[in-house]
């Protein structure tokens, strides 16, 4: 992370007449300055400002490289606005399920009819999608009119790739398919003030049989504890409250640091920093969740009482097919030992109902476990076959309608325990963190508790960013509805 005032100073310095420079991230600063120049130019023909607008497609790791991206656009020129109309439009895509591909194809049909009324306009793709060797196919061949892809490797090199797409008028294309390199100190512009996002570790090796995570996003790296602390260090400065450390599995954080270092240990270290209120992280492998992790959470004052602990089974048979490295049996003997540590913790997960060859025996042992571990809440997916995964290649595939009934059936299940057990607070006083004013009651605003409930009531628009004690007057299932003490 790079301020603005830091950048600007080293601006002045950079002479855009050499050659750019070999090294990073300063080969990135070479490329901002000389995109400042193209956006400026561009603004002065059309005699207003240019604007650019960035569009997430999936997870928290997403919205972070979207951050950067906003960061990076801002400090070239670009007014960043919410509106796809911009000058600019960047989609940062998701490929976990094909849901997720199907929604960017939808929507690009409608950004060329937007392009078509904007010559100026440009779009470019980015993310896990573009890792996908056939997704830039299909682009090249019926969507024609991006004008840039990148993939998720070299994020960093954006102010590079936004010169090239100047110098071009063909769809520049720049997809690596791995990068060991850690690109620091580049812009980020936050989309909260009060709370950000931090990377710790990128990539994955799990290689859970149904997931493209590990093959979109590469093999695991953490970042070095310094680097993160000082990210967070700045972040408190900076007026951030709420810190969410991501990884893909944060639970084998620092494994391959030169010089290790455990994810609890990263965890108190990042407790002793001043003006950071509350901590939370995503996402935890119940296969190496320590008991080290267990006490610092215990002893915590910061770290928020929510562990999201992805199930995706409650069938040992099919836990052993997606490759999840643990049985029923130890999840539940987990989730013992964190409530037996923690008793008012709330507990949610990722569900994933028809997996090939998952029969409803396999499914009444998800919703045993549903029942039996009491989710907060569940994110229940239908399986969806990605190419090029092991379970992809599996030959017992669920026929959708089988899939659907089950899906339902867990559903139910999730809705039924998640307002059961959320019933427990009601009537408490809690403390929320102000996020928003309620989007369809202007004289309400909308906080979250640190069990990761929210909560609304009645509050101005002031409250927003501040941590206020709340009484939980009505229970609504996932959420509840308040009043401020
Ligand atoms: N690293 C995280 C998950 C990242 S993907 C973890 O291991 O917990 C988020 C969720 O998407 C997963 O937990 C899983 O439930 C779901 N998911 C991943 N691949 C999927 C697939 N092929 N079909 C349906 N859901 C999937
Ligand atoms: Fe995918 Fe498994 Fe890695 Fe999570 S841990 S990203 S589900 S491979
Ligand atoms: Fe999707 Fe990539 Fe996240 S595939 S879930 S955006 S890591």
């Amino acid at each position: 992370m790079i301020d603005h005032t830091t950048l600007q100073s080293i601006f002045t310095e950079i002479d855009l007449s050499a050659a750019p420079p070999q090294t990073e991230p300063e080969r990135q600063y070479w490329f901002l300055k000389k995109s400042r120049e193209y956006v400026t130019e561009e603004a002065n023909r059309l005699g207003r400002p240019l604007t650019a607008c960035t569009v997430t497609f999936g997870c928290q790791m997403n919205s972070r490289d979207s951050e950067k991206l906003a960061g990076i656009l801002q400090e070239a020129g670009y007014t960043l606005t919410q509106s796809e109309e911009a000058d600019f439009v960047i989609y940062n895509t998701c490929t976990v399920r094909d849901s997720a591909n199907q929604r960017v194809y939808g929507r690009l049909g409608f950004l060329n009819s937007m392009k078509k009324k904007n010559p100026h306009k440009r779009i470019a793709l980015c993310g896990c999608m573009m890792q996908e060797p056939s997704v830039v196919e299909k682009i090249k061949q019926s969507y024609g009119f991006v004008d840039l892809i990148f993939g998720t490797h070299n994020l960093f090199a954006f102010p590079e790739l936004i010169c090239r797409m100047f110098e071009n008028r063909r769809m520049v294309i720049e997809v690596r398919t791995a990068e060991e390199r850690i690109v620091e100190d580049l812009p980020v512009e936050r989309k909260y003030p009060f709370k950000s996002g931090i990377n710790i570790m990128f990539g994955c090796n799990n290689f859970c049989s149904y997931c493209i995570v590990p093959y979109v996003r590469g093999r695991e790296r953490s970042r070095k504890p310094q680097e993160i602390l000082s990210e967070i260090r700045h972040l408190s400065q900076d007026g951030v409250t709420e810190i969410m450390l991501l990884g893909q599995n944060v639970n084998s954080y620092g494994k391959n640091l030169d010089e290790p270092m455990s994810f609890a240990q990263l965890l108190s270290q990042a407790e002793q920093i001043p003006g950071i209120e509350r901590i939370r992280f995503m996402t935890s492998h119940p296969k190496d969740l320590s008991p080290e992790l267990i006490r610092v959470m215990r002893d915590s004052a910061k770290i928020c009482r929510h562990l999201h602990l992805p199930l995706q089974s409650g069938s040992t048979r099919i836990l052993r097919e997606m490759n999840r490295r643990y049985t029923k049996e130890e999840y539940l003997a987990l989730v013992d030992r964190i409530r037996d540590a923690i008793p008012d913790i709330s507990l949610t997960t990722d569900l994933i109902v028809g997996f090939p060859g998952e029969t409803a025996q396999d499914v009444e042992e998800t919703i045993d476990v549903i029942r039996r571990a009491k989710f907060d809440n569940a994110f229940t997916f239908l399986y969806s076959r990605r190419t090029g995964t092991p379970a992809a290649a599996m030959e017992n595939q669920i026929p959708k309608q089988e899939a659907q009934k089950h899906f339902d059936l867990v559903l139910a299940v999730v809705q039924e325990t998640a307002k059961t057990q959320v019933a427990r607070f009601l009537g408490q006083r809690q403390k929320a963190l102000v996020e928003e004013v309620n989007g369809q009651n202007p004289a309400f605003v909308t906080g979250r508790l640190s069990h990761n409930i929210m909560v609304h009531f009645p509050g101005d628009p002031s409250l927003v960013g501040r941590i206020v004690e709340v009484k939980l007057t009505e229970n609504h299932g996932f959420y509840f509805i308040g009043e401020k003490i």
